[in-house]
């Protein structure tokens, strides 16, 4: 057995005295790819909170590597390689592609190699370079968002709802990226309402309904649960 890259045990969180996370618990295998799935309002968003140090659990175990990180800040979990790509993108809307981008050379890498490695994932990134990320596509904002992500090296790359809004055809293209980063032996979180392309790319998925884990297993099973989470039968049957 490896390690987990991340694990959660029984995890608890909420914000304020309202509790979203009932005892969660989730394992993510190092180089593999775990879909969270589950409608909205479930909690999925709130568990990369506490995940990327956003949210302090308020019960249970958050374990990065095999090592216990509870209370660690965003900042420390982001230098032990956590990097979370949230819901909505994060793309600065007035900046240019370009400075988007060099904007992450903080870590001590230059920006050649970052934009490098940005236009080698997403050409497209390249030949729009000085255009302002508010005026890309919605996938084309994504692409930057993620490209923005892995100019921090992650160990740990999490995806909130990447394929929101955008066309089938699009989607389709951000999870050939992903594949290929997954095939790189990035380990990646990536949460989605509704699963098709995602269900393809991963090793492994769970879906999540009222703050808990309901069922976790190889993606081709999970995908016939799917149907009866959503429309909120309960899979336990009747
Ligand atoms: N900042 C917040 N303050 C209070 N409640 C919140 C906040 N963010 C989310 N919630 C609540 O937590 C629950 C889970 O939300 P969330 O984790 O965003 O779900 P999901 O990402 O699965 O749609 C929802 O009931 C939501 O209303
Ligand atoms: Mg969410």
């Amino acid at each position: 057995m490896t390690t987990p890259l991340l694990e959660m045990r029984n995890i608890r969180a909420g914000y304020g005295i309202i509790d979203v996370l009932h005892g969660v618990d989730l394992v993510l295998e190092p180089g593999s790819v775990l879909a969270l799935l589950g409608p909205n309002g479930a909690g999925k968003s709130t568990t990369l909170a506490v995940a990327s140090g956003q949210i302090q659990p308020s019960g249970g175990q958050l374990l990065i590597a095999g090592r216990e990180v509870n209370g660690a800040k965003p900042d420390a979990l982001a230098r032990a390689g956590v990097c979370l790509v949230p819901e909505g993108r994060g793309v600065f809307p007035n900046l240019t592609v370009a400075e988007n981008i060099r904007m992450m050379t903080f870590s001590g890498t230059s920006y050649g190699e970052v934009a490098d490695k940005a236009y080698e994932l997403f050409p497209r990134l390249g030949e729009r370079r000085r255009q302002l990320a508010g005026t890309l596509s919605g996938g084309e904002q994504q692409m930057l968002a993620m490209a923005r992500a892995m100019a921090t090296d992650p160990a740990l790359l999490m995806l909130d709802e990447l394929s929101m809004g955008l066309a089938p055809i699009i989607v389709e293209e951000l999870y050939s990226q992903v594949a290929k980063l997954a095939e790189g032996g990035l380990s990646i979180l990536i949460v989605e309402q509704f699963a098709q392309t995602v269900l393809g790319v991963a090793d492994r998925a769970a879906i999540m309904l009222h703050g808990r884990i309901t069922r976790t297993g190889p993606p081709s099973e999970i995908a016939e649960e799917l149907t009866a989470a959503y429309l909120g039968i309960d899979s336990g049957g009747h």
